[in-house]
């Protein structure tokens, strides 16, 4: 039995099939390569010495994720494959909604047709909007304020509707906070097109000299720095959650929102520093005005990951940029040579 990764290339995706490989799961995964290279999936190999079987396939193909279907044993899908840039989302919103809800919808129809009904699905801490912090998975969500957050809060709308008119279903619908680091190898790792959006690729890539500063955006916001919170998670501690999330939909049917988090936030001027340490030189920065959009604090209320799958992150923000500066400084061009 196996499963099924969409979008398995990217950058969470890669370090979740390290994960399960590590875990004894046979993978396979699912890929158009449009974010993503297949080197990656060349590495995970290298690091697990394991090996997976890759289809280069849009999830929009519903034939083509038919043949998947049926030339392997899946238990299990987790669904990484999507677009994921926010400021992008507001000027091509189509594409976003096509790829991340449409292809949603044509997964979940060849799950049903092929008798599949157990997925993971990569939400976002996006959908709580502005909502008070912890942020609970018990909280009013949708407040989202761009198409990227909506697709997130759409998709776990159209789960629901789906677990209702069919219990046999079993759906996690995990909220990622801001997942960063790499996998302690060097071998794998984020790798953004172009100038980074976030801020981890970004402070990384000054510390390598391709960027002369990073802007700070904003020192006014009601934190202990000014600076904007975020709770940021180590990418294997994220892969690792992916895992007991397989393991608990293997127990029972249902549909549930888990937070994956760490349960507190570190300013950017805290996570310049830990990545100063990291890498032992200064980070140069000034301070801009804020990001349109961009809240003051978010953080994870952990309980509930806590109690259904046993997660907790082990690994901190130290650990976190020790290990992107080694993937970073092995690999300065990402998976090109
Ligand atoms: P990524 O871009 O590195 O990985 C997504 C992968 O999906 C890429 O390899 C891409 O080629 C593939 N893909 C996209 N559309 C596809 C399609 N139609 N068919 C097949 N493959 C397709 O992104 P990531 O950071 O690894 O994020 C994975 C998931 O987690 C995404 O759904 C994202 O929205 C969600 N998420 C990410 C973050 C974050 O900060 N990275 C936070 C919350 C949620
Ligand atoms: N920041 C800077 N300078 C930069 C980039 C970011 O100061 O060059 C700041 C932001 O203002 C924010 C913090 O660093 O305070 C983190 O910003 P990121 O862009 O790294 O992450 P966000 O919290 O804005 O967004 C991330 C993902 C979204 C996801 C959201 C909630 O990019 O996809 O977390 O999970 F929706």
């Amino acid at each position: 039995m196996s499963i099924l990764v969409t979008g398995g290339a990217g950058y969470i995706g890669s370090h979740a099939c390290v994960e399960l490989l590590n875990a004894g799961y046979e993978v396979v995964v699912v890929d158009n390569l449009y974010n993503s290279k297949e080197e990656s999936l060349s590495r995970v190999q290298k690091i697990t010495g394991k090996s997976l079987k890759f289809y280069e396939c849009d999830i929009r193909d519903a034939e083509g994720l038919e043949k998947v279907f049926t030339e392997n044993k899946i238990e299990c899908v987790i669904h990484f494959a999507g677009l994921k840039a926010v400021g992008e989302s507001c000027k091509i919103p189509l594409e976003y909604y096509d790829n991340n809800i449409g292809g949603t919808v044509i997964l979940c129809q060849v799950m049903a047709k092929m008798g599949v009904k157990k997925l993971v699905f990569s939400s976002s801490a996006t959908v709580y909007g502005d909502s008070p912090i912890p942020y609970r998975e018990d909280m009013h969500v949708g407040h989202c304020t761009n198409p990227y957050g909506r697709t997130k809060y759409m998709i776990e709308e159209i789960l629901r509707d789906l677990y209702a008119s069919d219990n046999e279903w079993s759906i996690a619908l995990l909220r990622y906070f801001n997942p960063i680091g790499a996998h302690e190898s060097g071998l794998i790792g984020e790798d953004p097109n172009g100038i980074p959006n976030n801020l981890l690729p970004y402070i990384s890539q000054v510390a390598i000299g391709k960027l002369a500063c990073l802007s700070v955006f904003g020192d006014d916001y009601n934190t202990p720095d000014g600076t904007g919170v975020r709770d940021y998670i180590h990418v294997t501690d994220l892969a690792i959650g992916h895992v007991k999330a397989v393991k608990y939909l293997e127990s029972r049917t249902g549909i549930d929102a888990i937070n994956l988090g760490a349960g507190r936030g570190y300013s950017v001027l805290e996570l310049v520093k830990a990545f100063e340490k990291a890498c032992g030189h200064e980070i140069a920065y000034k301070i801009a005005p804020r990001r349109p959009g961009d809240l003051d604090v978010s953080y994870a209320d952990p309980q509930k990951a806590k109690d259904l799958l046993g997660f907790e992150t082990q690994l901190d923000v130290d650990k976190m940029c020790e290990d992107t500066w080694r993937w970073q400084s092995n690999n300065p061009n990402g998976y090109d040579a």
